[in-house]
């Protein structure tokens, strides 16, 4: 979760509980005490630490997440193999040259994708180019957080059981290459959401919205009240200057850009390969590093459909339990349905 939302202290937490911890590599050029490097190698020494930081807390595996959006991606993507990530998360576009970045067999490799159809480009893609195929995929879909691989009518119509199907049918391809692992995101909520996707055949699940409302979560309080204190009506899916759908939680900078009001900004770093700085009605960058502080005022906080159901601040641990007992007693009862 970027910007900084998932980082070396949530990650740490979720990785040694067993699952894998993820850190966004969007926006960590910001927060460095030494703000005199040009911003790529700012963003890589960001990067370092990050990685650095969470290896020295726990030995196990930890994932980075990297948007195809972004103008430095070859960069990141590098500076990852190198520090040693386990697993290398790719989507916000189609990540079709990652292999060719990562020389390393080790690195895991795990596109995201919003459809079958996208599954089988990039199948077919790293097959032909690279003689690789995805160690993993992640489908995403319309209840997810952040941006979204899907237009606004798709996001309206998809809603109900969208998840289930696009997941079945990127499992159909998955076959075709081997049996990639399909891991399903969006929406999960509780264990029995987990059970529901492992029984429909996926290999696991990817989860944000529940651990931004953590103690460990790297963001500010002020951003973990908002999932906190928000209503399912304060959902809403603006466009992005990423030139993408994104989930976010109404407040006054929504409401602002959402009347066409325009937030003035210089662009220093032209940080994302979409955005075009003249006709975008803010930074976004500037944005969600604004909420990540804490500083309301100056942007927002991304959000899964299921936000409005968080109601209190737990520790990774406690959430984890939670979702592996109840992932293991909805496995054991009979399924819905089932007679
Ligand atoms: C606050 C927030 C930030 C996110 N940032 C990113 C990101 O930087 N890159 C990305 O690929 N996905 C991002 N996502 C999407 C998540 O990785 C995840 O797939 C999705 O939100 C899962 O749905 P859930 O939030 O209902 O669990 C973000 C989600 C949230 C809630």
């Amino acid at each position: 979760m970027g910007v900084r939302v998932s980082s070396s202290r949530l990650v740490s937490a979720v990785s040694k509980e067993g699952a894998l911890g993820v850190i966004a590599t969007v926006g960590l050029s910001e927060e460095l005490e030494d703000m005199t490097p040009a911003y790529v190698t700012r963003a890589e020494i960001g990067l370092r630490q990050a990685i650095r930081e969470t290896k020295s807390n726990t030995p196990n595996p930890l994932g980075v997440n990297v948007m195809c959006a972004l103008t430095n991606y070859d960069s990141l993507v590098q500076v990852s193999a190198a520090e040693g990530a386990s697993a290398i998360i790719s989507g916000a576009g189609l990540p079709l040259k990652l292999p060719g970045l990562v020389s390393d067999p080790h690195v895991k490799l795990l596109p995201i994708v919003s459809s079958a159809r996208a599954a089988g480009i990039i199948c077919r893609t790293w097959q032909k180019r690279f003689s690789r195929r995805p160690d993993a995929i992640v489908v995403e879909g319309p209840l997810a957080g952040g941006h979204l691989g899907f237009s606004h009518e798709e996001i309206e119509n998809l809603e109900e059981r969208g998840l289930e199907r696009i997941v079945t049918e990127v499992i159909a391809v998955a076959r075709e290459y081997g049996n990639i692992p399909v891991v399903a995101a969006g929406g999960v909520y509780d264990g029995n959401d987990i059970a529901r996707f492992l029984r429909l055949g996926a290999a696991g699940v990817q989860m944000a919205t529940r651990f931004v409302c953590t103690h460990e979560c790297d963001a500010s309080d002020a951003y973990k009240q908002a999932f906190i204190n928000c209503r399912k009506e304060d959902i809403v899916v603006i466009h992005s200057p990423v030139g993408m759908p994104a989930r976010v939680i109404k407040n006054d900078f929504v409401e602002r850009y959402l009347r066409g009001e325009k937030v003035n900004f210089g662009c220093p770093y032209h940080c994302l390969i979409t955005c075009e700085p003249a006709v975008a009605g803010y930074c976004i960058a500037q944005a969600l590093v604004a909420s990540y502080r804490g500083q309301m005022d100056k942007g927002y906080v991304m959000c899964g459909a299921n936000a409005w159901r968080c109601d209190r601040i737990v520790s990774v641990h406690e959430l984890i339990e939670e979702l592996v007992e109840g992932t293991v007693a909805a496995l054991r009862s009979e399924p819905p349905g089932h007679n």
